[in-house]
């Protein structure tokens, strides 16, 4: 048979198989069949150094075209087949990858966090700097150097959780205590600093008390104390004034009504004008029309000349609120308990 047919008849065998072809391996198989090194179509075109000048012309074109028709073939076979398999495999799994992804669930900041935070805000936006102190705290700063010496009746109100005395500590005899409030940290900042100095200080802190809808073991407080030269009973209402309104919002108003604590004075307790009557009385305040929300007073000399700060030239004012008080006066959370029941349904609503 003459070259050209035989190169014809493979070409047209060719095509045939890879039309039949299931897979790459059978594609792969008869690439090789025929051009492969031992090809069919290779040793043919081989040949064709053998033939007369005048027929080498035509075959070796037809060779050529032959041999490129085939390999576009394979290649486009390849290529079919291997889309193939990603639609039989898509088919395959029930996942429709067009469908929207899930969100998984997001967690979000405490309510008592977030509560810490506006307030801490508010307060460095007024000037103030944020300090920390011990929740394991010497009867010293959490009593003594606050103006409330040992056998002080104000004790017996926060008496505390007690911790084993400490052996190392500078006063041979110091008890240790879970702290009563964020108070110490008056003492402490004031030790290492001197004045003008403007600080808050947010915290934890325990008290012996049986857990109710509005007391638990645990809970937070933060503390405000201002150091300066001029300081006035003025200036400590203006500035609880601002915050409040900042906090609840412009329409509230604050009251402060006489009170004692015994590291200021004087000292008063401060109120928000109720929510819903704005200070008239109504269900929500229990016709009082005020609710309380801290307490306040200017720093009793003897505490500033405890930490060696002269009385007769600084004065100071100082406050301290209830986080979880904030939390049910903002929300109007019927049990403070909820906020550490860590039920995420409670808890995700804020
Ligand atoms: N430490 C007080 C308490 O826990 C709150 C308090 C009252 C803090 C008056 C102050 C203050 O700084 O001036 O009940």
């Amino acid at each position: 048979m003459a070259l050209i047919e035989q190169l014809e008849k493979s070409h047209k065998e060719a095509l045939d198989g890879l039309k039949k072809a299931q897979n790459e391996d059978q594609v792969e198989e008869i690439r090789i069949k025929y051009l492969g090194r031992k090809g069919v179509v290779t040793s043919a075109l081989r040949q064709i150094k053998d033939l007369s000048s005048d027929q080498k012309k035509a075959v070796g074109q037809k060779a050529n075209q032959i041999r490129n028709q085939l390999e576009e073939q394979i290649k486009q076979t390849k290529s079919d087949i291997s889309s193939l398999k990603i639609e039989e495999k898509l088919k395959e799994t029930t996942f429709d990858y067009s469908l929207p992804g899930k969100m998984p669930p997001l967690g979000n900041k405490h309510l008592i966090s977030q509560i810490i935070e506006e307030v801490v805000e508010i307060l460095v936006g007024l000037g103030y700097q944020v300090a920390e102190g011990p929740e394991i705290e010497l009867d010293y700063y959490n009593f003594t150097a606050l103006n409330t010496p040992p056998g002080h009746p104000a004790r017996s109100l926060q008496d505390t959780l007690y911790l084993k005395d400490i052996k190392d500590s500078k006063k041979p005899k110091e008890e240790v205590l879970l702290r009563t409030h964020t108070s110490p940290i008056q003492i402490r900042y004031m030790e290492k600093h001197n004045p003008p100095l403007y600080i808050i200080a947010p915290g934890k802190a325990y008290r012996r008390d049986i857990a109710d809808p509005s007391h638990t073991p645990m809970f937070h407080q933060i503390e405000g104390l201002a150091v300066d030269e001029k300081l006035s009973f003025g200036d400590l209402k203006g500035t609880l004034e601002v915050f409040v309104k900042r906090l609840f919002g412009e329409e509230r108003a604050i009251r402060l009504r006489p009170h004692f604590f015994p590291f200021t004075e004087p000292s008063a307790e401060v109120d928000v004008s109720c929510s819903l009557c704005l200070g008239k009385g109504c269900r929500l305040c229990g016709g009082n029309g005020w609710l309380e929300i801290l307490g306040c007073g200017m720093v009793d000399p003897n505490v500033l000349e405890e930490v060696g700060v002269d009385s007769e030239k600084y004065r100071g004012f100082a406050f301290g609120m209830g986080i979880e008080r904030i939390a049910v006066l903002k929300h109007g959370l019927d049990d403070i308990r909820r906020l550490y029941d860590n039920d995420i349904r409670f808890l995700e609503q804020f």
